[in-house]
């Protein structure tokens, strides 16, 4: 059983579960989906979980609602908008492990999702809810991944999709992936954050918003670890490293640990590591100077354009879940990011840029003695590699025209005469 209610536990103030809200009339803050009760003994719906599995029941198919008893409900059948997403592999990172200094790395590929990013996860429970109060349209601001998993479940659910994207910031992958799926496209000149406050403006009550604000979607994103740590047999692993922009995806997975040890699904929970880049790095900045309150960048850059972002709006929400946690926030430089990507690459896994930050941080952490080398981590790789593949050609013409290559990244192009 779920409720509606502000995320400052301080106010407290609860609506009615599918009341259209996205922030404490009181007090203006953030609002959050609770988790009341489960029914069940956790070892008795960890085992209804697993036989689900053999159902076809699409609800039973999609990653995110076969553990519905963590997510609000209140839904007809025929109003679950799902793309069978999640069921997403966990897999081991051997010359990824080598690279970073550690002993038992484990990807959770969301990147293995339908549009090729965790988006999916979100998007499912955010649309069948946006389905259920009645949305004729649907909108978002984005650096492009979010556009294009909205765009799609839209595109499932018959909703008009509206999208709000920085010009000229987005990889045209992402961007071919919106328009594909019939969404209005709509430029902004500036960065994500104007992007964003832009649609905010000039929202009518029309258009249902499904940014990670939107707590509904958080609720799908969370259970990227229920399906992990079944994976992990409910053995949790030392540390979980996930790459933050606008910090709604590491928000949610705090959420789920905490909620899963409140419910005694889990006893302990991970160490939660955020991982931003040098250039957009307001959560990691305030992490190192130990401060209370986040000063946004203003101008954010870094080459892992998913996470160029200052200004991220779910900032108390993941604070929370690193103090919850025991977790820390660190950022990595684009170079990095640059290397971490390649050798992700040659485990045959691929990822986007701003999923190769977790590595980057991995090892940045383990040469400063700050992660033990023998510790069991899981690293969540956000984007398919296929997301951003100017990237990747403009990498290795770089360097191809420098001729600076190494042995270990000895990928190039070769131009023959026939
Ligand atoms: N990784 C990828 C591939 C992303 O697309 C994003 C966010 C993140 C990580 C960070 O997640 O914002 O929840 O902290 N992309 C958003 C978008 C902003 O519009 O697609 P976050």
């Amino acid at each position: 059983m779920t409720e509606l209610r502000c995320s400052n536990r301080a106010c407290g103030r609860k609506l009615a579960l599918h009341e259209r809200a996205l922030a404490c009339p009181r007090c203006g803050e953030l609002l959050e989906i609770g988790l009341v009760r489960v029914e069940g003994e956790p070892e008795q719906v960890k085992r209804l979980w697993l036989e689900r599995k053999l159902s076809n029941d699409p609800r039973d198919r999609s990653g995110v609602w076969r553990f519905r008893e963590f997510l609000p409900g209140g839904y007809e059948l025929e109003e679950t908008i799902t793309l069978a997403e999640g069921n997403v592999p966990l897999i081991a990172g051997n010359k990824s492990a080598a690279w970073a200094g550690v002993r038992d790395l484990w990807f959770k590929h969301l990147g293995w999702n339908p549009t090729g990013c965790f988006k999916d996860l979100g998007m499912t429970v955010g649309i069948t809810e946006a389905k259920h109060v009645g949305a004729k349209a649907v909108g978002c601001a984005s650096t492009g991944n979010t556009a294009a998993s909205l765009a799609a479940y839209a595109a499932r659910a018959g909703m008009e999709c509206r999208v709000y994207l920085p010009a000229g910031q987005v990889s045209h992958n992402k961007l071919a992936q919106a328009l594909d799926f019939g969404a209005r496209v709509v430029q902004i000149a500036g960065s994500f954050d104007d992007a964003l406050d832009t649609l905010l403006r000039n929202s009518d009550g029309e258009l249902y918003f499904l940014n990670s604000i939107n707590p509904f979607r958080i609720e799908g994103q969370k259970t990227a670890m229920i399906e992990m740590l079944e994976q992990f047999g409910w053995r949790v692993p030392d540390y979980l490293v996930c790459p933050g922009g606008n910090l709604g995806n590491s928000s949610a997975f705090g959420k789920a640990f905490e909620e899963l040890q409140q419910f005694g699904f889990i006893e302990k929970a991970p160490r939660m590591v955020i991982v931003q880049a040098a250039g957009a790095n307001p959560l990691a900045r305030m992490w190192r100077e130990n401060g209370q309150v986040l000063r946004p960048v203003e101008r954010p850059e870094t080459v892992a354009t998913a996470i160029r972002i200052g200004n991220p709006r779910s900032w108390k929400k993941a604070l929370h879940a690193l103090q919850f946690t025991n977790g820390m926030a660190i950022d990595v430089t684009d170079e990095e990011i640059g290397e971490a990507k390649e050798i992700i690459g040659r485990d045959g896994i691929g990822c986007e840029p701003a999923s190769a930050t977790t590595l980057a941080g991995i090892r940045k952490l383990v040469r400063a003695g700050q992660m033990e080398p023998d510790a069991r981590i899981a690293a969540v790789l956000t984007g398919h590699a296929l997301k951003d593949t100017d990237y990747i050609i403009k990498r290795f013409q770089k360097r191809t025209e420098s001729g600076s290559q190494t042995e270990r990244s000895s990928s190039a192009v070769e131009m023959h005469a026939h």
